[in-house]
């Protein structure tokens, strides 16, 4: 175990976990934000593969130069399973030790997450997370960095696919990323006038959306789209349910990854830089887990335990204003 309340002096960066447009304005900003207080850097190579593996490098501040439009991360990414296992993170500990890191942020989502606060757990490192994923879904910070760049790429696309469903008098699904919640799907429908979000958390009967659909198309409108998340279900198979119910053409559009890569909005990158530089601020000052987080427009060190236990819950309300809208 490490002694609590040593200085820090040499921090590590990893990202992991999906990744999300912004991740790189958030290398940077922690690295900077970091020698800004004269502190020694070390990027740690594919998330927690790396720390596993031993794959570091040292951070100056060139390291992160003409990085900040762009999506992806330099340090590349990975989900890591294999760190679930004790007899793994043992090897991580070792390099950790080896290499002489004093605390660690760790950029990503969930996972990410759950994987620093064991770390900490277990070693006693000082640990700060900087939320970064498209969903949205960690609890204990309003945003996560990605989401606005999701929610607007999907939003551009849905829009030309809206030029289409007018033209040919179509339904269309349109599928956006969300394996275990609806935060994209939530935002995007309602960004975009759908006339129905399908979410894996709220059960819905496609039925009833068909009447209204019905109705609709009685009043006059004659294209319709339904934002789906691609943990609600099957897009094909709901496409299907839809044309059996009413006998008209519906077209299904994945979106799949067009919702990762790109230059990340401004939104994405202000929070990046706030974030990343909220985590070492925090472990500067002798906090131990943290989850750098925007709480009602606050950046603040929020603690890092309820991100891991709790889960974050879409806003109702927003859901069923998409619904209400689509008179
Ligand atoms: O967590 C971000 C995300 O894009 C989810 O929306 C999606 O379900 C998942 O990652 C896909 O992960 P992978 O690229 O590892 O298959």
């Amino acid at each position: 175990m490490r002694k609590a309340g040593k200085l820090i002096k040499h921090l590590g960066v990893l990202t992991s976990g999906g990744d999300a447009p912004g991740m790189n304005a958030a290398i940077r900003s922690v690295v900077r934000s970091a020698l800004d207080r004269n502190l020694k850097v070390t990027g740690v190579q594919r998330g927690y593969w790396g720390l596993l593996s031993g794959d570091f490098q040292d951070m100056d501040s060139r390291s992160v130069g003409n990085i900040i439009s762009r999506g992806g991360t330099i340090l590349r990414t990975v989900r890591c399973p294999e760190f679930r296992e004790r007899r793994n993170r043992e090897k991580a500990y070792r390099h950790i030790t080896a290499a002489g890191l004093d605390a660690l942020v760790a950029i990503g989502g969930n996972g990410t997450s759950a994987a620093a606060y064991t770390i900490h757990q277990e070693l006693g490192l000082p640990v700060a997370v900087v939320p970064a994923s498209i969903d949205n879904d960690i609890f204990g910070t309003d945003e996560t960095v990605g989401f606005d760049t999701a929610v607007n790429t999907a939003v551009e696309a849905i829009d030309k696919i809206r030029d289409t469903a007018g033209s040919h008098e179509r339904i269309f699904v349109a599928e956006v990323m969300g394996r275990n919640n609806g935060f994209i799907a939530q935002e995007v429908g309602l960004c975009c006038g759908a006339e129905a979000v399908l979410v894996p958390e709220v059960a819905f009967d496609l039925k009833k959306i068909c009447r209204e659909l019905a109705l609709g198309r009685k009043r006059g409108k004659l294209s319709s789209i339904i934002i789906m998340a691609e943990g609600a279900g099957d897009s094909r198979k709901i496409a299907a349910e839809i044309n059996g119910h009413m006998g008209l053409e519906v077209r299904v559009s994945v979106l799949g990854y067009i919702q990762r890569g790109g230059n990340p909005s401004a939104r994405s990158r202000l929070l990046a830089a706030r974030l990343g530089s909220t985590a070492v601020r925090a472990l500067c000052e002798g906090r131990t887990a943290v989850l750098a987080a925007v709480q009602k427009g606050a950046f603040v060190a929020a603690p890092l335990l309820p991100a891991v236990k709790q889960t974050k819950r879409i806003d109702h309300k927003a859901y069923q204003l998409t619904y209400q809208l689509a008179l």
